[in-house]
């Protein structure tokens, strides 16, 4: 029996030889292109466990957030990491999803909260993504919440983050998407705006947390053309018609409503009848999503969402890289795009969202170069 080996940088290029093409033999198992996870915070240190717990005994995760737990109780760890010791946390998780297929990572800032941890934890995921052999997109994410310190003042916060944060962010070249959370208890849709206008006036692509506990009017927001909005678990009818006229994608988070001990999950079939284009991703963060398993998400969707094994595939690919601004290259196997592929040691592509709790990813290629060891195939 062989391991899988220690993920690092490309350990063999495909077709290295001059005038040769690579081979692998992947006969008997189903090869996918590499799993596109378009939404994750994975910038942090603690898990949450009195959280966990406090859940466990029956409060909401709006209850605990109000409580000051939540995700002002992640912020204290973050200011006094290193951007060393950020950036191995961020490594960690990137090893865990390259490991269940995951190629390309979507990764927010969102737990520094002042400009100097912003920025440290956006160079943190860039010195992690230097050290991982998929493609990272980063994400700033410093309207997460309002500091603890900016309590009673919270359009003062949102003035540091158009003024301070989203401008240095962009002169540093530490990200490509600017986030917001725009919920009760976080950002209100008019501050929402707000920084939408700021990210965009410094080139930033766009998405938003929306509508995972509260409804908002999304009719504003698609006015920004964002890239995805994301958890999407209560929306309107009517906003799914005009998302539906967008390029934009509904990026589902179903991880977070099974963590949280939900029973409904997003109502995927409204957006996928009306012709808006679902992703899935699994929201790696330390409050509603500790997993960096996109073949559970295919899971999860399969059996709490009634997602077709294909479409959940779809939306964990070509609809995730349409999520990130990545379609040119990424979310497909065809000529022109990067040689990124996942090796799933199973017979069926059914089976991916059959077997859950279970990694069956038996290696990966990225750029076409073999990135973990391919279990049981020769390369010849
Ligand atoms: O996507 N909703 C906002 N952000 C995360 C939760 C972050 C946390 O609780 O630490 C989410 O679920
Ligand atoms: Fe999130």
């Amino acid at each position: 029996m062989r391991h899988l080996s220690k993920v690092g940088k490309p350990s063999a290029k495909l077709g290295a030889g001059k005038n040769r093409l690579g081979e692998l033999d992947c006969q008997g198992r189903v090869v996918l292109p590499g799993l596109i996870d378009a939404h994750t915070h994975p910038a942090f240190v603690h898990p949450r466990l009195v959280d966990f717990e406090k859940r466990i005994a029956g409060a909401s995760y709006e209850e605990i957030a109000a409580a000051g737990g939540g995700i002002r109780s992640s912020v204290a760890a973050v200011r006094d990491a290193s951007r060393k010791e950020l950036a191995g946390r961020v490594l960690t998780a990137f090893q865990a999803m390259l490991l269940q297929g995951t190629t390309t990572v979507e990764a927010k800032s969102g737990y520094g909260l002042t400009l100097e941890d912003e920025i440290k934890s956006l160079q943190a995921i860039q010195d992690a993504a230097r050290h991982w052999p998929g493609t990272a997109v980063s994400t700033l994410l410093a309207a997460h919440v309002v500091p603890a310190e900016f309590a009673g003042k919270e359009d003062r916060y949102v003035d540091l983050v158009c003024r301070e944060i989203i401008p240095l962010a962009a002169k540093k070249k530490l990200a490509s998407f600017v986030d917001v959370f725009c919920e009760r208890g976080a950002f209100s849709m008019e501050q929402s705006k707000r920084i939408f206008d700021a990210a965009r006036v410094h080139g930033f692509g766009l998405r938003a947390h929306v509508c995972q506990f509260t409804p908002s009017n999304l009719s504003a927001m698609l006015a920004y053309r964002p890239a995805s909005l994301d958890h999407m678990d209560c929306v309107a009818s009517e906003d799914i018609t005009a998302l539906a006229s967008h390029q934009t994608v509904a990026t589902l988070l179903p991880g977070a409503n099974y963590f949280l001990g939900h029973r409904d999950y997003p109502d995927v079939r409204r957006f996928i009848d009306a012709g808006v284009a679902v992703a899935l991703a699994t929201d790696y963060n330390p409050g509603t999503s500790p997993t960096p398993s996109m073949p559970f998400m295919i899971s999860l969707a399969c059996t709490h969402m009634k997602m077709v094994p294909a479409e959940a595939i779809a939306a964990c690919t070509m609809n995730a890289a349409c999520a990130l601004d990545l379609q040119q290259s990424k979310g497909s196997i065809e000529p022109g795009k990067d040689a990124d592929l996942a090796i799933f040691d199973v017979k069926d592509y059914r089976e991916l969202g059959y077997w859950f709790a279970w990694n069956r990813c038996a290696g990966v290629v990225v750029g076409g170069a073999v990135a973990s060891e391919v279990v049981g195939a020769e390369e010849t």
